[in-house]
């Protein structure tokens, strides 16, 4: 077990409180600066989304070739991914959100991976039929956020094997067993699945300059606990002829019941908000939710409370705020005490309610064409 200044932040295990700082120090990624996020807003026009403006990302690797190259005509395309171990929550939109924005924003390809064989090798408790089943699961939601249908295709792992794998074969044997064992920290019981498979999430990372046969950069939009499986894409890209992914990196967000750590944490189901939730259920998780509130009214009006540890701060943080008036509003009247947690509560459903009825509609649109979208056949034999 970690002390209390210890963390782990691999892509199987996430424990202990994160300092961002550290962890990018020990990853050796950069700092997402003001000066690449004014770049990105010249390059994109309009406003920066919510998760730029507000710290959320925080890390990269390479973005500032990537913009370079894409200000000089060389357009990227985009790569994000989800292990299908169950319904998605809020949360998991935040990185599928940024790709759906820089897709609009510059129009560009966008490459969805569902990694249903992940799940099945790296959580026992999961039969095939289930991860098969989330995996469709996700996809719909995912594809809801507002993906173009010209410009987004899918790996549904298990049914795009044939597409994907002669860039397997060629991908895994760069990778030593010493590589994949010092990185992900496994353990000598642990299943040669989960060995294989970060040659499998790498393989999106190549796939279109393969099947092009052109250099196309990618940019990969993720939280910071898969920057391990990127880390070994990165070494081994230029040895097989293609360019390194460039990396834009997530903090993990809190969940509801406020431990400061995943919102994925463990089975409590009240830690997050499912998209599949009813909304009496949605109602009940965030009226439960941990807030940085004081122990009496009297006491919050006099001193306030504390927005930075709170999880429904975090949620208006993410996604609800849809200005940056209304996000330093909230955060302002908090601090003072002007708001109250049940009347910030309050005005935090309206908007949750409004999302998912949005979500609802569109996720029954994207069952038409999602099919279509995945890949099925490899481009060509070798
Ligand atoms: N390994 C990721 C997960 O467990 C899924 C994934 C596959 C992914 N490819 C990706 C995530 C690319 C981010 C970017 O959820």
């Amino acid at each position: 077990m970690p002390g209390p200044e210890e963390f782990v932040v691999t892509p199987y295990e996430v424990k202990g409180r994160i300092d961002y700082e550290r962890l990018r120090e020990q990853f050796g990624t950069q700092s997402l600066t003001p000066e690449l996020l004014a770049r990105i807003h010249h390059l994109a026009g309009g406003e920066l989304p919510p998760a730029l403006r507000r710290g959320i990302y925080y890390s990269h690797r390479d973005l500032g070739p990537l913009l370079d190259g894409y200000a000089h005509g060389t357009p990227f395309f985009l790569y994000s991914g989800r292990g299908p171990s169950g319904p998605l929550h809020t949360s998991h939109l935040l990185q599928f959100d940024l790709c759906q924005w820089f897709q609009r924003r510059l129009d560009l390809p966008m490459y969805i991976q569902i990694t249903d064989d992940e799940k099945f090798w790296a959580r026992s408790g999961l039969t095939r039929e289930e991860t098969a089943h989330w995996g469709y699961e996700n996809l719909y939601d995912i594809l809801a956020v507002g993906f173009d249908p010209k410009k987004t295709r899918v790996f549904f792992d298990s049914r795009s094997i044939a597409a994907m794998y002669p860039l397997a074969i060629r991908v895994a044997r760069k990778i030593p067993y010493s590589t994949v064992k010092a990185v992900f920290g496994f353990e000598p019981s642990q299943n040669i699945g989960l060995v294989f498979y970060t040659a499998l999430q790498t393989v999106p990372c190549f796939w279109p300059s393969w099947a092009e046969d052109r250099t196309i950069p990618c940019l990969i939009p993720c939280g910071i606990d898969q920057d391990p499986h990127f880390r070994v894409t990165r070494d081994i890209a230029e040895g097989l002829g293609y360019p390194k992914p460039a990396l834009l990196h997530s903090q993990m967000l809190p969940g509801l019941l406020g431990e400061g750590t995943m919102s994925t944490t463990g089975d409590r189901a009240d830690n997050s908000l499912f998209l599949n939730d009813p909304p009496e259920v949605v109602d009940r998780k965030v009226r439960n939710a941990f807030t940085g509130g004081r122990a009496t009214v009297e006491e919050q009006r006099r001193l306030g409370a504390t927005p930075e540890i709170c999880s429904i701060w975090a949620q208006w943080r993410t996604r609800f705020a849809e200005s940056e008036e209304k996000f330093e509003e909230i955060t302002r009247d908090c601090r003072s005490g002007a708001l109250l947690c049940g009347e910030c509560k309050s005005q935090l459903l309206e908007r949750i309610h409004a999302f998912y009825d949005h979500h609802a509609i569109a996720r029954e649109k994207v069952k038409d064409w999602a099919e279509s979208a995945i890949i099925t056949g490899a481009p060509k034999d070798l």
